[in-house]
């Protein structure tokens, strides 16, 4: 009989959880045992990923389209998941993406779509889900970063810039949560190979979603005594 796993019946949240790798670390989460709320902002594709995922891990997992750049949206999601699960453990801050163009290329559109979603929405969340956590005098915040949160990378201006500032934003918020028993992490990947739904074969020289599912369980399974931050992440 394989044994309980200690992440057993906790409640975790993933933002952009039913596409890419956020689907990937919510499958992982699930196989826990965990209760996974996942959001947004494609309904169909929550609903799709969602119906299948729920035939495997009945009861164990909740759904809502929510942009996490959209106060109102972000409040009545969180709502939603302490209505369901009750409590809130862990917050995955997956949601993100970025802009291939030249700094000086970059549209004020762009920039602010791109920073409203990496930065502007861990910090909507925060404010929903730290009083949550300070209530339960426990809590796992992490932060999907990227190597762009540590190095500079041409065409990536804007993304790199938003990275830092998530960075930023979780350590200043890991300074204020300590003393509740909250840690905020970071992972930090470099570029992914996402090979979901297609026949291409596993780049060994790429990281895989698979492999940052396994480092957020190592984390999240670590004595609450252990800091570990920043963890960087490439292919070999
Ligand atoms: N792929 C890489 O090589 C790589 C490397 C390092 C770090 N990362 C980071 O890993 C994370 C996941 O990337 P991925 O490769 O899995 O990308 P992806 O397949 O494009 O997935 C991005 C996810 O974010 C969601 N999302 C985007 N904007 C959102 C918003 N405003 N509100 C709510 N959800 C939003 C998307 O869902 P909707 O479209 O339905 O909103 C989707 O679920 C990102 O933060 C990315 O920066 C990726």
């Amino acid at each position: 009989m394989t044994p309980t796993s200690i992440l057993n019946n906790k409640v975790a949240i993933v933002t952009g959880g039913a596409k890419g790798l956020g689907l990937t670390l919510t499958e992982s989460l699930l196989a826990e045992g965990m209760q996974v709320a996942i959001c947004g902002r494609e309904a169909a594709a929550l609903e799709k990923e969602g119906r299948q995922l729920i035939a495997d891990y009945p009861n164990q997992l909740f759904w809502q389209a929510c942009d996490v750049s959209q106060a109102e949206e972000v409040d009545a999601f969180i709502d939603a998941v302490k209505r369901r699960f009750n409590s809130i453990d862990v917050l995955i801050n997956n949601s993100g993406f970025g802009k291939q163009t030249l700094v000086w290329e970059t549209s004020e559109t762009d920039w602010n779509d791109v920073m409203d979603t990496n930065v502007k929405g861990p910090f909507l969340l925060a404010r929903k889900v730290v009083p949550v956590m300070i209530a339960q005098q426990s809590g796992y915040i992490v932060n999907i970063a990227s190597q762009a949160a540590l190095n500079g990378y041409a065409n990536a201006g804007v993304y790199c810039a938003s990275k830092f500032a998530m960075v930023g934003l979780a350590k200043a918020l890991q300074e204020e949560v300590r003393q509740y028993n909250i840690h905020v992490h970071s992972l930090n990947p470099a570029l992914i190979q996402s090979h979901r739904g297609s026949d291409e074969a596993i780049d060994e020289g790429l990281v895989q979603n698979e492999d940052i599912a396994s480092t957020l369980l190592f984390l999240l399974k670590q004595p609450r005594r252990l800091k570990i931050d920043n963890i960087g992440m490439w292919g070999f």
